[in-house]
Order: C-alpha cells, then structure tokens, then sequence
C-alpha cells in the first residue's frame, strides 16, 4: 500500500494537487492527512513514556502506531508546502512521533543506523512561493529516509516561483506536472483507497 502523508495546511493547496497528481500515476493510496491528527510534540513526559515502552519492546503500543504504518508502506508519497525555508512545524512533529529505533531504524553493534522501513521510495511534494530551496526540507527527508529508514530513493517534486508576481501560478503548476508526466483529475478522492 502507498501511504500518502499529507503535511498541507491549506484547503485548496497546490503542494496537495501537485501530490494527488502524482498519486494519480502511482495507484491505490491510505492518506493520513496531519492536520487532522491529534500530534504532540515529544517534550519530557512522551519521552519519559517512549523509553519506558522501548526499554519493554513494547512496539506495539499506541503511540508508535505512526511509526508502525510508516515502516510498513510499500511507498511513501509526502507533501508539504516550503514555509521558512524548510517545512511546516506538523511534518517536524509527526517525523519526532515516526522516528522510534526498534520500528523505523535500529543501531547496530558498530552504532550505525540500519533501516527497517518497506518503502523503496519516498516522493518529497513541495511547492514554493519563490525558488525551490532543498536544504531545509527535501535533503533532511531524503537524509533521514536514504541514511536511517533504509528506503534507498528519494525524489523530489515541485513546482516553484508561484507567488512571484507577475506570474501565472496555475500555468506554473500544470507545467510542473506535466514535466513529471503527471495530469490533474478533478475529483480529488481519485484513487483513495480508504
Ligand atoms: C507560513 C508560510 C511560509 C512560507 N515560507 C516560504 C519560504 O520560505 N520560501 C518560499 O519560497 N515560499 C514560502 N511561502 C510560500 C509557499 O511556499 C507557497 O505559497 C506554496 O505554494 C504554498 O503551498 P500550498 O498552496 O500547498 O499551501 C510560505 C508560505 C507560508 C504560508
């Protein structure tokens, strides 16, 4: 199963059409969308419970299911709008809630990372208001994804410079899909499989 994350803020955003274009192409998809989540930050006492549940092997427990359904995706598309340079604080959260070693990722003897993610891809969807900048957001996923969750490939999608003014943010986007080999349906929930 494709596990579509979902980290889009806005009702009509184009990150999100951009991704459910690319969807499209790939097939059958869950989505998780993360604003409709109930997410928490780690902060003392979630981490206090996550090692306790650690030290138990307690995989299991529900709150790791994020983790459990990222590591278990055949292939991950996720999408999310640059904001300041990187991406929207709920990605940062839910990436803190999946990022559990004994699910995702494991040390070995030596105290390198060895993955234990599914995925042979993850799709990075992103738009931005002016140049596309990977550093903050797309290099820290495929870093995660390529260097701890054992997914090998990465691939970024975007389209860029549609707040410019002067610009034609719609020509922009369908460009971009087009570039990718993707079209726009307008029923959204094409290909939802929940
Ligand atoms: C909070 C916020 C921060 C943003 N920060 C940047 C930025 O750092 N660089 C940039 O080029 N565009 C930035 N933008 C513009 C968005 O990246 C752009 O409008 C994008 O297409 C929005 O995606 P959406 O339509 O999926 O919401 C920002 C927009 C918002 C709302």
């Amino acid at each position: 199963m494709i596990l579509y994350v979902n980290a889009c803020a806005r009702p009509d955003s184009r990150t999100d059409r951009l991704a459910r274009a690319l969807l499209q192409k790939l097939g059958p998809y869950e989505e998780l969308r993360l604003y409709d989540e109930p997410l928490r930050p780690m902060d003392a006492h979630r981490i206090a419970l996550r090692d306790a549940l650690l030290s138990q092997k307690d995989y299991g427990a529900e709150m790791f299911r994020y983790a459990r359904q990222f590591a278990a995706a055949e292939q991950i598309v996720l999408s999310a709008p640059l904001w300041d340079l990187s991406f929207p604080a709920q990605l940062k959260i839910y990436l803190e809630n999946i990022f559990v070693t004994g699910i995702v990722t494991r040390y070995s003897e030596a105290g390198l990372p060895v993955g234990l993610c599914r995925a042979k891809k993850l799709y990075y969807v992103s738009t931005s208001g002016g140049p596309y900048d990977p550093r903050f957001g797309f290099d820290q996923l495929r870093a995660m994804a390529t260097e701890n969750f054992g997914i090998p490939e990465a691939e970024l999608v975007k389209a860029e410079l549609l707040d410019i003014d002067g610009c034609d943010p719609e020509a922009i986007l369908h460009k971009a899909m087009a570039a990718y080999g993707l079209t726009e349906t307008t029923d959204k929930e094409d290909g939802h499989a929940t």
